[in-house]
């Protein structure tokens, strides 16, 4: 199967399960719903959803619940879309395609959109139809990922701290690992949990997860000074404006796109120990580093 196909499958997979997951616009208080619904279902890549099924497929047959685990990093992805284009952070406007939550239903109702979506991921995997040492590890596994030691909210505050600073070679990646390295390595870990991997398996696909993370974020940076708004649906050129630390401002273009090639060489390395099954894994690494958006 090509991987477009593949990930229009699994999008599907994750469309419906949102659906399922989260309240609908009519369930009180509305807008509330509105606002979580308005941002989750603006079409993302979800690429950390597909990437925790990619996982669980290298490893065994789809677990139950399996869906919903996913879905519980778009949630926090998506909170932390909301949060990140706030005034207060990064202050955007366009957010996959649309003006950002906190332009169409305001500051306080956009804050309050993020906390629901984080929160419900958590009850999410609380809730999972599966064993439950394997529900527990999935959740601590989210929250550091998540979390400000070495986590997504550490690398937001690096970054923020970081603007107007000089680009300085350890505090990039210091920033680039935590800020969205973390959660695309517990996309990885977290499918791999579910399916029940073991020790070895985990620790490879972690290092997986690690390469594709930080080739990810590159890419990002890359992408803002390379494509239009139009073509990414957020606002383009904003880092340089924000004096923000990135891969293009501290190594140059050419060389942070050479970069994002060792990392997929990387990413590839750890899944030697793998069969076919993880041919999805593979095909996804490439396509994160080869992205337009
Ligand atoms: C954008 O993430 C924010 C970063 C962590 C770089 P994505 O590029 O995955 O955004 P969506 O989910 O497709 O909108
Ligand atoms: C986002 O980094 C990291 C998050 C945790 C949301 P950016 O600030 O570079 O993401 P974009 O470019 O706005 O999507
Ligand atoms: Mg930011
Ligand atoms: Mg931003
Ligand atoms: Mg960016």
């Amino acid at each position: 199967m090509k991987i477009q196909d593949y990930l229009r499958r699994q999008g599907e997979r994750i469309q419906s399960e949102l659906e399922r997951l989260v309240p609908p616009e009519s369930a009180e208080p509305v807008t509330i719903h509105k606002a979580m619904r308005y941002s989750l279902f603006a079409g993302g890549k979800r690429i950390r959803p597909v990437l925790a099924l990619a996982a669980a497929e290298a490893i065994s047959a789809p677990p139950a619940g399996m869906e919903a685990a996913a879905c519980s990093l778009e949630l926090v992805h998506t909170y932390s879309l909301i949060h990140d284009d706030l005034p207060a952070l990064d202050n955007d406007d366009l957010r996959r395609g649309r003006p950002t939550c906190h332009k169409v239903f305001g500051e306080a109702m956009a804050i309050l959109a993020g906390d629901a979506l984080l929160t419900l991921a958590f009850q999410v995997l609380a809730e999972l139809p599966v064993d439950a040492s394997r529900r527990i590890e999935m959740t601590a596994e989210l929250a550091r990922a998540a979390g400000t030691v070495g986590g997504m909210i550490a690398g937001q505050v690096h970054d923020l701290e970081g603007e107007g600073l000089p680009p300085e070679v350890s505090l990039l990646e210091r920033i680039h690992r935590a800020k969205t390295g973390a959660l695309l390595r517990a996309s990885v870990r977290i499918g791999a949990i579910c399916a029940g991997a073991s020790r070895q398996q985990l620790d490879d696909l972690s290092r997986y997860g690690e390469h594709i993370g930080l080739a990810f974020q590159i890419v990002d940076d890359l992408l803002d000074i390379e494509q239009s708004s139009e073509q990414l649906g957020k606002t383009a050129g904003k880092d340089a404006a924000q004096h923000k630390i990135t891969f293009p401002a501290v190594y140059g273009a050419a060389e942070s796109h050479r970069m994002a090639e060792m990392e997929l060489t990387k990413a590839l390395a750890s899944l030697d120990s793998f069969g076919p099954q993880a041919g999805s894994l593979r095909e996804i690494a490439e396509l994160i580093v080869r992205r337009n958006a």
